[in-house]
């Protein structure tokens, strides 16, 4: 696990967005996973930055969301097919027709998850996993306990993760309660992953994932079972780190070769 400390929010996200864009120039045909909420949207703006800049083609790239909420009108603006056509398939220039969600309104859920990881396979695997993380340690929408080798799925929301959602929503009654999220095991067969966050609020869950006990208590802390995973977060995420000041140091003296930036 590589984890970098930077001074500022904005620094993670263009940091993210370096690391994701020497993937996509290398493969100009990589497959993004990608993820909703707050904290990756740094890095979709310091990729679209560089998508009107002329630097980055995006044209070629497919992704694949995380996650989807379930029951909620495709067209609701907090629908994360909303939010991925919103925040990202469109500032970044992606093509449409390869930008897959999870189908929440699908009939038979189950068989909507198993097509789900069909797709993600058949279009070769995804190359590089974006993530933020929940401040109970969720990534996608794999809450406290879910199994590591978990797959697309339905889940339960957890009643925080409901709450700290309700701020999308007019009334938090309005928050679904269920979802589909790609699995702790899907996500670990991404070739790379990236997590970011930011702020005092994840400093708890970045802690318990980079240093904790390999647990199901805290998912993100499946990341460490990933051969490729780096971790960007700020100053006040990496507050509750024990081994800061190492990180700081290796990440100070990574070889030039090494970098991505
Ligand atoms: C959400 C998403 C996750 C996200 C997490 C943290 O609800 N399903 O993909 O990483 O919770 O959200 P935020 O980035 O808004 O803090």
């Amino acid at each position: 696990m590589e984890i970098i400390i930077l001074p500022t929010p904005d620094e993670v996200g263009r940091v993210a967005a370096s690391l994701i864009a020497s993937v996509v120039r290398a493969k100009p045909d990589a497959v993004l996973g990608l993820a909703t909420g707050s904290s990756p949207l740094g890095i979709y703006r310091s990729l679209a930055e560089r998508v009107r800049a002329g630097e980055l083609d995006l044209t070629g790239v497919s992704g694949f969301a995380l996650d989807e909420y379930v029951g909620i009108p495709l067209e609701h603006p907090e629908s994360y097919a909303s939010v991925i056509a919103r925040d990202v398939t469109g500032p970044l220039g992606l093509d449409p027709a390869r930008v897959h969600v999870p189908d929440g309104r699908a009939a038979d859920l189950e068989a909507a998850t198993q097509r789900y990881d069909d797709d993600i396979a058949a279009a070769g695997g995804v190359d590089i996993q974006i993530l933020g993380i929940g401040a109970n340690g969720h990534i996608g929408f794999n809450e406290p306990t879910s199994s590591f080798a978990s797959r697309t799925r339905i889940k339960t929301l957890a009643p925080e993760t409901r709450r700290a959602n309700a701020r999308f929503f007019d009334d938090p009654d309005d928050v679904p309660t269920h979802c589909l999220t790609q699995g702790l095991g899907t996500i670990l067969d991404a070739r790379r992953v990236v997590l970011v966050a930011q702020g005092p609020d994840k400093a708890r869950a970045v802690a318990a994932a980079v240093e904790g006990p390999l647990s199901a208590l805290c998912p993100g802390s499946a990341l460490q079972l990933h051969r490729h995973a780096t971790i960007v977060v700020d100053e006040a995420a990496a507050a509750e780190l024990t081994l800061a000041d190492y990180y700081r140091y290796t990440y100070a003296h990574k070889p030039a070769w090494q970098r991505f930036e």
